[in-house]
């Protein structure tokens, strides 16, 4: 396991992989990992000749009120659980190297990245799609990893790799979650007993309305209502049904399409959803 700190280290490295003609799968990560994280690596060790993970607490996409200096971070466990993983080098940047003073290039996805986690953080992919293009730059990857938990992070990935020509896979992984169905996230770490309780009707909602998809509800009107009811020990920020791809809202399932929750729990922002194909 090699521990990279630098752009032109990780680029090197990479190089001289592919000089021996291996495929490299790539995970992003900023760190605090967990069981939903390991699932990309596993994967990216699987699908490739050798696996790459990023770990790296990207300040871009943190807005001032929000909780970068406070998201968690353990390093040392996150090394341990990379090499159990099969992880070959992690590559974790300083924020000076990443954005050194007079930084001033962004990438910004349009369409795909409004509504949802944009209207309470309008900052976000911005931030989320400029460090990711930093990290391809520099890991070279010829395939790259993201999870459905933020499944508008996923498409605008998908959409930035298609209209920039990055030559990158973008595979999309399912959602894991804990045993009573709480969908694991590095935030999950913020909730007392009391608020890791009334998290649960995040995904108790999302698999009722996924019963009610299955027997023939095709309403976003009555899926909404019927999730936003079972949401009621939180604070909500949004219920939404979009098309998969381009995230935008329907009113009907006609398409594969996102179910997506955001709410405040506690001190902790968490999201979650179901996709569901016809
Ligand atoms: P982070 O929240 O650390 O997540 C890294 C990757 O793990 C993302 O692709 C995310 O969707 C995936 N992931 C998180 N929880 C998951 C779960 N329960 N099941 C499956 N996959 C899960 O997302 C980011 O970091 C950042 O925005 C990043 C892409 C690294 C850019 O800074």
């Amino acid at each position: 396991m090699e521990i990279i700190e630098t752009a032109e280290a990780m680029r090197a490295w990479s190089f001289r992989q592919k000089r021996l003609g291996k495929t490299i799968g790539f995970v992003p990560t900023m760190g605090a990992l967990h069981e939903g994280h390991i699932s990309l690596m596993r994967a990216a060790v699987q699908g490739n000749d050798l696996g790459v993970a990023s770990i790296f607490v990207n300040p871009t996409q943190f807005a001032p009120n929000e909780d970068f200096s406070k998201y968690p971070r353990t390093f040392e466990g996150d090394v341990r659980m990379c090499t159990e993983a099969g992880i070959q080098a992690i590559y974790a940047p300083t924020g000076d190297s990443m954005y050194p003073a007079g930084y001033s290039t962004y990438v910004t996805v349009e369409n795909v990245s409004e509504g949802l986690c944009s209207r309470t953080r309008p900052h976000f992919f911005r931030g989320v799609a400029t460090v990711v293009t930093k990290l391809f730059n520099a890991v070279l990857p010829d395939r790259a990893y993201f999870g459905q938990k933020d499944a508008q992070q996923c498409a605008v990935i998908k959409r930035m790799a298609r209209d920039l020509d990055m030559g990158i896979d973008i595979i999309e992984m399912p959602i894991i979650r804990e045993p009573d169905g709480l969908a694991m996230s590095s935030r999950n770490r913020y909730l007392g007993p009391e608020d890791r309780q009334r998290a649960l009707c995040l995904s108790r909602s999302l698999f009722q309305a996924e019963k009610m998809l299955q027997a023939g509800e095709r309403s976003a009107a009555v899926l909404i209502q019927a999730v936003r009811e079972g949401m009621d020990a939180v604070n909500i920020d949004y219920v939404e049904l979009v098309d998969a791809d381009s995230m935008q809202p329907v009113d009907r399932v006609e398409q594969p399409v996102v179910l997506a929750v955001a709410a405040l729990v506690g001190p902790a922002r968490l999201i979650d959803n179901i996709k569901y194909i016809l």
